[in-house]
């Protein structure tokens, strides 16, 4: 069975959750996937997967520093794999802005990133202002009067569209499924 790993960076836990959710759909389609935060992975560990997907939460306008650092000191690796590139952020909630090529981190990251991933994703996140520690509740809430965003301090609004996430793990899959020649 084709084998997939999921790389994650988050704060919160909605880039995981995503992950979770596309690790459900790919392994009701066949095949199996891994979850893993990226400061836990292994370089030795990455050669036994048939491809690799990272996802990536923005945080104050950017990737954390450590996503592009993971991809220069492995690019050679991810570029000989099928692979994938998810960002998750709130900017991605309006309609206008929620494809790659619309999106703006992920048009930042994809002129910064030295690896160009054959699968683009972009995933509106959560936005849930009591679960966020003291300063990160101001912060986002001074980008969400920025960009005309919910601002009650209550506002507990998943903007995911599942399906759309549901989607990414079917083309996730089929590139697996290429790769491991299933
Ligand atoms: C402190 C903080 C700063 C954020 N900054 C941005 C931002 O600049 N732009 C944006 O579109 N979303 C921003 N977000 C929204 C997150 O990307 C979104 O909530 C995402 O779901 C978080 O994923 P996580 O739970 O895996 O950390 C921010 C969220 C927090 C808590």
């Amino acid at each position: 069975m084709p084998n997939t790993l999921l790389i994650y960076h988050g704060i919160y836990g909605h880039t995981r959750r995503i992950c979770e959710v596309i690790q459900a759909e790919m392994i009701r389609l066949g095949v199996s996937t891994d979850i893993s935060r990226l400061d836990n992975c292994e370089a030795d560990d990455l050669e036994r997967f048939d491809a690799i997907v990272i996802g990536a939460a923005i945080r104050n306008g950017k990737h954390n520093s450590a996503v592009l650092e993971f991809i220069r000191t492995r690019r050679d690796l991810l570029e000989s794999k099928p692979s994938g590139f998810f960002s998750v952020n709130l900017v991605a909630r309006k309609p206008e802005k929620n494809t790659p090529e619309t999106n703006p981190y992920v048009k930042a990251f994809l002129a910064r990133s030295p690896w160009q991933p054959k699968l683009v994703g972009v995933f509106a996140g959560n936005l849930d202002y009591q679960r966020y520690r003291f300063m990160d509740r101001h912060i986002i809430r001074f980008i969400m009067t920025l960009t005309g965003g919910p601002t009650d301090l209550h506002t507990k609004i998943e903007f995911t569209d599942w399906d759309r996430v549901r989607e990414f793990a079917g083309q996730v899959t089929a590139l697996t499924a290429d790769a491991a020649g299933s």
